[in-house]
């Protein structure tokens, strides 16, 4: 399967780019506003074709998109990358809004295309291990879900300090640990409340409390201000499992769960298998190309776990918890 790659982004270089070629993937095109970074790029991967345009890309004998351009890029050039005819992997947040999703999800069905969100962590051999151990009632219902994602980035040139281009740590981060606490508790959270400190115009701190009614709750914390921190624990009715490093379990690293049983909360070390998540997620979404099916992180999904950070940006802007309204089906 031939793909192209919209910018010259460091995830694209780090993992992504490197995850296509693992998973059979032919590298065929690579775009950037910079000419010279294209080259650069196209070199060091080895990929065959550097264009100074993502225009260029696709209009290259691509069959799928990848696209890791700054978050408020991904609507307008998913919906090209799709009317060109091609299949598109979109990072994460997939849009900046459950609207922008649904059309996204429109303009794949329109075209007969697959359009996936890039969100690696649900790929790893590891999420499934946890998601096993809470189904199998192993620590009794899950009630209440506590998690953080943060790392310190300091004022600068990264996107995720500018506001047009949909920065801020809730949409960066948070909205993993907003994904996480909904496949926990499957279920969608009624009402939101978060609180963010901002600076330069972004939320670099955002406090979230989720209010999953009769199941549970979630309070996420997301930030660019703290050191490097990225964690959830879930507490059930008869023990609690606790998940380090969630979302970035990199190549062959293994990390292990930790299961506490009531009573005593006797802490057991569970081991889990090393796995690349985003090798795991390219071959996945080249599966799903081959037979037209939806990915499991598909654009539905990224516009129910956006419909719960519309509710949460609202929050943060009236101070007051906001209703969780989710797309219709
Ligand atoms: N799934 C994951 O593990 C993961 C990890 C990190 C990031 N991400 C996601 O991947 C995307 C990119 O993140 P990144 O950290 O790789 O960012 P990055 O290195 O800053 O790359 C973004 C690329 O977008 C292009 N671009 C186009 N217009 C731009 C503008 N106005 N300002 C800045 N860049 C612009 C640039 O490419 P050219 O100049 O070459 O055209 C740039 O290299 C984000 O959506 C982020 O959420 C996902």
């Amino acid at each position: 399967m031939r793909w192209g790659i919209l910018g010259a982004a460091r995830i694209a270089r780090t993992a992504v780019a490197p995850a296509i070629r693992a998973a059979g993937g032919d590298l065929v095109a690579v775009g950037s506003r910079d000419p010279e970074r294209a080259r650069r790029m196209a070199g060091e991967l080895g990929i065959r074709e550097a264009h100074p345009s993502y225009e260029a890309v696709l209009a290259a004998a691509v069959d799928c998109i990848y696209l890791p351009l700054p978050n408020s890029l991904h609507t307008p050039w998913a919906v090209r990358a799709l009317a060109a005819g091609k299949h598109v992997l979109c990072e994460k947040p997939l849009a900046l809004s459950a609207g922008e999703a649904l059309a996204l999800d429109l303009a794949a069905r329109t075209h007969g295309r697959v359009l996936g969100e890039a969100l690696m962590y649900r790929y790893h051999p590891r999420w499934d291990q946890a998601l096993r151990l809470l189904r199998s009632g192993t620590i009794g219902e899950p009630r209440h879900v506590a998690g953080s994602f943060a790392f310190p980035l300091a004022p600068g040139d990264d996107y995720r300090w500018r506001t047009e281009l949909g920065g801020g740590a809730l949409y960066d981060v948070g909205s993993y640990l907003v994904s996480a606490s909904r496949q926990v508790f499957r279920a969608e959270p009624l009402r939101a409340l978060a609180l963010a400190r901002s600076r330069h115009g972004v939320d670099v701190r955002c406090d979230l409390l989720l209010d999953f009614g009769e199941r549970g709750s979630a309070a996420l914390s997301c930030a660019f201000e703290r050191g490097e921190s990225q964690w959830l624990r879930v507490e059930g009715e008869s023990g609690a499992l606790l998940i380090p490093l969630p979302f970035t379990a990199w190549t062959g690293q293994r990390v292990p769960l930790y299961l506490e049983r009531s009573p005593g909360a006797v802490r057991e070390r569970l081991e889990a298998p090393a796995a690349d998540p985003y090798q795991e997620m390219v071959d996945h979404f080249m599966k799903k190309v081959r037979t037209l099916e939806e990915p499991l992180s598909s654009a539905r999904e990224a516009a129910a776990n956006l419909a719960v950070l519309d509710a949460c940006r609202s929050s943060m802007a009236s101070g007051a918890a906001a209703t969780v309204v989710m797309p219709p089906g």
